[in-house]
């Protein structure tokens, strides 16, 4: 039998898509920025499904490319141009199952967040990662790149939100870790070790994910300021007056939010953040708390959402800065964090050092500075052309991720590294850190066709 006959032999007609017109969507990724080919998208229904086609395309050599809702914004569920490389998607493995005495859920990899937090929240608990593309990302996905977004600030990234996983490895065993402890010293954490791999070390199948008490009070402003200095006072002044219940604390330069065709509620300003408090007691006070803050901090101006329909358009802003951008031309982005403290001192640094290399050039920055991540984003000058923009790419792109280097940061905070980082991380990983990072890649996967290409430098 050859490959193909095998595969639908393991997932029989409906998991295997070999149709040109149906396989394209599964072929390039949401901004149009990477483009592949494939043999086959796979798209098993079962564990056993995803491990025999594993096991299958281990033996024949064929190189596995898993993916999830294909939001990712690195390249890495894309698979490369040959051709030969196999899509294995997860989407149709869904599936929650709450646990209310352990405030845990049980997930298959493909369920969308969105249909998780909803689970979640029909049991009066929430599942706090929340991101502007929770509507078609898988948690597969969100595993695979430890996704961040918007709730960071009080609960994590999806590392700290997850207690056990189940793998399929390699060479199509099952790992099964698929445990709800939250306390498990028996040995090295094997985890952590998928979480963040970008599916280059196994394909996560299921998950155990941690639920916190449910959201009852929720306070949420839109806030004026002159600098990202100011922003950083106003993030201690709203811990001062209301500790934790700071959830997220999200800010925009002017030119992020023109971008976006929803109204902004306050007039021109420099920069503005989103401001939400949380708490799980239906009598909280927080619009209060929130306007003591914001009377205290030096705020150019502000206001506070008068109640869900306000809160959601403020939100709409914010989130939809990233598709906005697309419609700008071609869009450099650089997920980066620095120390909290160093990101008003980069931001000066690294825009002036980019007006100097390309004068006109528009800085798209926004992010979820509460726990120190810029999505430092670059559009052309408003009459450059695509190719001349895209030609100093790598020049405009190394002044950034020099600068962040210089504050001892990350060049990706939340997306990874796919195929648009990987070569240039050798740039910014030591040698101990590149010569572990291919020890274990060598370990689990020794053939090296788990998600080649991607994550790690190739040469
Ligand atoms: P995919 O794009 O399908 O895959 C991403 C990577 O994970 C690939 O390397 C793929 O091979 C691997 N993978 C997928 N599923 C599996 C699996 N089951 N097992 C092993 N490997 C797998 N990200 C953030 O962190 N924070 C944000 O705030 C944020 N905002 C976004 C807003 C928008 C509008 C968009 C489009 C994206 C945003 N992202 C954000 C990026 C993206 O949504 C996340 O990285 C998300 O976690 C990817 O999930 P996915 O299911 O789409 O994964
Ligand atoms: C976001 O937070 O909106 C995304 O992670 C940023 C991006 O699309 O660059
Ligand atoms: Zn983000």
């Amino acid at each position: 039998m050859n490959l193909l006959d095998r595969l639908h032999a393991a997932v029989g007609t409906a998991g295997l898509v070999t149709d040109p017109d149906q396989l394209a969507g599964y072929l390039t990724d949401w901004r149009g920025a990477f483009r592949g080919a494939a043999a086959a998208v796979v798209r098993p229904a079962s564990t056993a499904e995803v491990a025999a086609t594993v096991r299958i395309c281990h033996d024949a050599g064929v190189a596995v490319v898993p993916q999830g809702g294909n939001t990712g914004l690195c390249g890495g569920a894309v698979p490369d141009s040959s051709g030969r490389q196999i899509v294995l998607s997860l989407t149709r493995m869904r599936g929650v199952r709450v646990d209310r005495v352990n405030q845990t859920i049980t997930v298959g990899a493909g369920t969308v967040l969105a249909d998780v937090q909803a689970a979640a929240a029909e049991a009066g608990l929430l599942f706090p990662l929340s991101l502007g593309a929770e509507g078609s990302c898988t948690i597969g996905g969100n595993l695979a790149t430890n996704a961040g977004g918007t709730a960071v600030l009080r609960y994590g990234t999806m590392r700290d939100l997850t207690l056990g996983l189940e793998v399929v490895l390699p060479d199509g065993r099952i790992w099964d870790g698929l445990r709800a402890l939250r306390k498990d010293n028996t040995g090295y954490d094997l985890k952590h070790l998928f979480i963040g791999a970008e599916g280059t070390l196994g394909v996560i199948t299921a998950a155990v994910l941690r639920l916190f008490p449910g959201v009852r009070a929720r306070a949420t402003a839109w806030v004026a300021l002159p600098d990202v200095a100011a922003a950083l006072d106003l993030i201690g002044v709203v811990l001062g007056w209301a500790g934790d219940r700071l959830t997220c604390f999200e800010l925009m330069s002017k030119q992020a939010t023109d971008f976006v065709a929803q109204r902004n509620p306050l007039r021109p300003h420099p920069w503005y953040a989103l401001v939400e408090l949380t708490d799980t007691l239906p009598d909280a006070d927080l619009d209060e708390v929130l306007a003591h803050a914001l009377a205290e901090a030096a705020v150019d101006d502000a206001v506070i959402a008068a109640g869900p329909a306000q809160t959601a358009a403020l939100w709409a802003l914010r989130e939809g800065i990233s598709e906005a951008q697309n419609h700008h031309g071609p869009s450099l982005k650089h997920d980066v964090t620095v120390p909290t403290g160093d990101l008003p001192a980069f931001v000066a640094r690294t825009g002036a050092a980019l007006r100097d290399a390309l004068p006109g050039i528009r800085l798209v920055t926004y992010g979820h500075v509460g726990d120190g991540n810029l999505h430092y984003n670059l559009s052309k000058p408003v009459d450059a052309d695509d190719a001349a923009f895209l030609a100093s790419a790598d020049e405009l792109t190394r002044i950034v991720y020099d600068e962040v280097a210089a504050f001892d940061g990350s060049i990706s905070a939340e997306h990874g590294l796919g195929q648009s980082k990987n070569e240039t991380i050798a740039r910014y990983k030591s040698d101990v850190e590149l010569s572990l990072m291919r020890g274990i890649k060598q370990q689990l996967d020794p053939a090296g066709l788990m998600n080649p290409g991607k994550v790690l430098p190739t040469s």
